[in-house]
């Protein structure tokens, strides 16, 4: 038996702040709508794709008592690359001083769940990469238009990275993953270069309610275990009313699930590390414990996946 461990963790945030309250003063918005409708409070605006991705990869290669050179495969989820060439993955690389391949990976917000699942398959099918970091960074700000009400108040920016160890005689770390994507959906949430994000929102929460649901559910039974034995949710950070329709249709206690949109707002490829972060931070994890993510984003993509917490 081998596989791989999460033995590190770290994220980054903007210093700015902004509030529902700064939306109030400048939008056709209140507190009150947004509060109600996302979940959302305030969010962090600033840096760029690659600052915030190496802030958080290298407090994970930290955590994980490594240094950068050890690392010998990363991986970087983004919808927003710094750069059209090269990968922004790339300035991560060379800033970091890691050793070995780089790529970015592009699924949208449902992105980082396939960079963990790639990663790992990419560990345990022993093709030369022992330890990788797999970091999400997007700068949502940057492609959204701030004087449209219906997305100004959603998205913003930030960074989360863990570090993937093999080794030979670890349990496998994703016990069970669905990673999927509805191409006739495309209209319903995209950018072209240069734009900003148009979105139909209602159509986009209908949708991602089903995907999600459907993707957990699948990615639970496929790992031979009931909802209540999930001992964390780490759901992508959209909307606190799509993930509280996940865990009930999902059966999952709802102290489990792992919230930071209040603080963050919609960070795409940042959502779900910046949760995992905060709850391995705070002591939500112990050994063993399953772990479950699922996220979903435009394409429209989701990605599910049941892990087993060890380090
Ligand atoms: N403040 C006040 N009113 C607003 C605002 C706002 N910021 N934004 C929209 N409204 C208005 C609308 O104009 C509409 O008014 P109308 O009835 O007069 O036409 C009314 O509120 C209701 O609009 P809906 O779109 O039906 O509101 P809904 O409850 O669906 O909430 C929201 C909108 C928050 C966008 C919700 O649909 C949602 O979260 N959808 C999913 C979005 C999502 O997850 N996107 C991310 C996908 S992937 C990624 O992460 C990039």
């Amino acid at each position: 038996m081998s596989g791989s461990s999460i033995t590190g963790w770290g994220s980054a945030l903007p210093e700015k702040v902004v509030t529902n309250a700064d939306f109030e003063a400048r939008l056709d918005t209140s507190d009150a709508w947004i509060v109600e409708r996302t979940g959302i409070r305030e969010r962090r605006i600033g840096g760029t794709t690659s600052s915030l991705a190496i802030e958080a990869g290298a407090a994970a290669i930290t955590r994980a008592g490594l240094s950068p050179s050890d690392i010998d495969l990363l991986v970087l989820s983004t919808t927003t690359p710094d750069k059209a060439v090269p990968a922004t993955s790339a300035t991560v690389h060379a800033q970091l001083g890691c050793s070995g391949a780089a790529f970015d990976l592009n699924a949208a917000c449902a992105g980082y769940v396939y960079a963990l699942v790639t990663a790992d398959a990419m560990l345990t099918a022993r093709i030369g990469f022992d330890r990788a970091l797999v970091i999400g960074s997007d700068t949502l700000s940057s492609i959204t238009d701030f004087e449209d009400r219906s997305t100004a108040v959603l998205f913003a920016d930030g960074a989360g990275a863990v570090v993937l160890e093999h080794r030979q005689d670890s349990e496998p770390l994703v016990l069970a993953s669905d990673l999927g994507l509805d191409g006739s959906l495309l209209p319903i949430l995209y950018c072209e270069h240069g734009g900003y994000l148009k979105m139909e929102g209602r159509e986009v929460f209908r949708r991602a309610v089903r995907v999600t649901v459907d993707s957990a559910a699948k990615v639970i039974a496929q790992a031979g275990i009931a909802a209540d034995e999930i001992a964390l949710f780490v759901p992508h950070q959209a909307n606190q009313r799509i993930i509280d329709a996940m865990i009930q249709r999902l059966g999952i206690p709802r102290e489990r699930a792992v919230i930071v949109l209040d603080r963050t707002g919609n960070t795409s490829s940042a959502s779900i590390p910046l949760a995992l972060v905060e709850a391995a931070d705070a002591g939500r994890l112990s050994e063993g414990d399953l772990v479950l993510f699922s996220g979903f984003g435009a394409g429209m993509t989701w990605a599910s996946a049941v892990v087993r917490w060890h380090q």
